[in-house]
């Protein structure tokens, strides 16, 4: 945690993650009297104390989701399908989902005693941090990087193995429900998220293209954390996506998408200045309908505007000429076919929204 006393000889600590804030929120506010499942997600800087390298800051943005209120596996699933489709979205296509269970309260004590005594004699192989967190949490062992400390987890039994009957079918259900969809996951019997809260369904998901720092986001179930902060329990599932290694997992193909979305419906080019704030008045009602719609605001000549047009990649141009204007007319010029035809000034903007077709 990156804590630290200020001016005020206050001991301050910055927030790591947003997970036991908004479950905080959502008690404070009495967000369960509602119909539930409740649906949050926020976008916010985080800070961790961690030895800086790519992909880890010391400060970071996430954007997660949270939904509270519903223990079907199927709310797992929605939300894992919509981190999924969200990477797509946005043109990072080929990431690894990976997917485990940390077991609940019925599974979870006796498999961590089995783990203990599973690693214990092994002890001598571990790291010295290893060793530590044996006593005090040996779920911690999974997070170490150290290969001795890997290959003794390896060999250890997991947690996937001794799920108790409820978390057993809980876990088989979200597989079932992510295969119906055609979601491709990974079970990882060695994922073990860095936080206590987590119960039942974890996941994580991976890119090959970020080196040591591979997770892109991750989340799970917290079915206990509303009741251990004092709330009605309440079950619970979410995940989070690191903005900066979304940034640096975004391909070329990306980078083109995001061209693609930018397209212009219609550019509004101007012959005459003084037609300037009638074709402002129509570029801005075009906005309204929902349309993309460019004009010019640098005095180009009519050939310039038509040129801009072209590299904007619009598919239509309006051109607002005096002559036709006069006659309560405007030309709409369709730029792949070449095609052109008049329309009323009247009609347009009916005309714009079905494409002037
Ligand atoms: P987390 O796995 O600790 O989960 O963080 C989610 C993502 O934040 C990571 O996969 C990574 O992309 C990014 N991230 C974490 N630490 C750093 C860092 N130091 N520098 C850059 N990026 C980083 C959570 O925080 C949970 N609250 C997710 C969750 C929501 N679980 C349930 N609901």
């Amino acid at each position: 945690m990156y804590t630290f006393v200020d001016r005020g000889d206050r001991s301050l600590t910055l927030r790591p993650e947003a997970t036991a804030p908004v479950v905080r929120a959502f008690i404070e506010h009495n967000l369960g009297a509602g119909s539930l499942p409740v649906k949050l997600y926020y976008f916010a800087n985080m800070f961790r104390y961690e030895r800086p390298q790519a992909g880890r800051y010391r400060e970071f943005w996430q954007l997660g989701v949270e939904a509270l209120g519903s223990a079907e596996p199927a709310i797992d699933a929605e939300a894992i399908a919509l981190a999924m489709e969200y990477l797509s979205s946005i043109g990072i296509d080929g990431a690894t989902l990976k997917i485990g269970s940390m077991g609940d309260e019925n599974c979870r004590p006796a498999y961590m005693e089995t783990l203990r005594a599973a690693l214990a004699g092994k002890a001598e192989n571990l790291c010295e941090d290893c060793r530590q967190r044996l006593a005090l949490n040996p779920l911690r062992v999974f997070d170490c990087k150290n290969p001795a400390c890997r290959a003794a987890l390896a060999e250890a039994p997991k947690m996937i193995d001794n799920l108790c009957g409820d978390c057993r079918a809980h876990f088989d259900a979200v597989g079932a429900l992510l295969g119906q969809i055609g979601i491709d996951f990974e079970i990882d019997p060695m994922l073990v998220r860095g936080f206590d809260y987590y119960t039942s369904t974890t996941f994580e998901i991976q890119s090959a293209n970020l080196g040591a720092q591979n997770a892109l986001g991750g989340g799970g179930r917290y079915d206990r954390l509303v009741a251990d902060y004092g709330g009605k329990p309440t079950p619970a599932v979410g995940f989070a996506f690191g903005i900066e290694r979304l940034i640096m997992a975004l391909p070329a193909a990306g980078a083109h998408n995001a061209e693609a979305v930018q397209s212009t419906d219609v550019f509004i080019a101007v012959i005459d200045d003084k037609d300037r704030p009638l074709a402002f008045k129509t570029a801005v009602e075009m906005r309204r309908l929902g349309l993309t719609v460019e004009i010019d605001y640098m005095g180009r000549s009519l050939r310039s505007q038509m040129k801009l047009a072209d590299k904007l990649q619009a598919v239509s141009v309006v051109v607002f000429g005096p002559d036709e204007l006069a006659r309560g007319k405007v030309t709409v010029r369709n730029l792949a076919s070449g095609e052109e035809k008049t329309t009323g000034l009247k009609n347009l903007l009916a005309s714009a929204s079905k494409g002037f077709k």
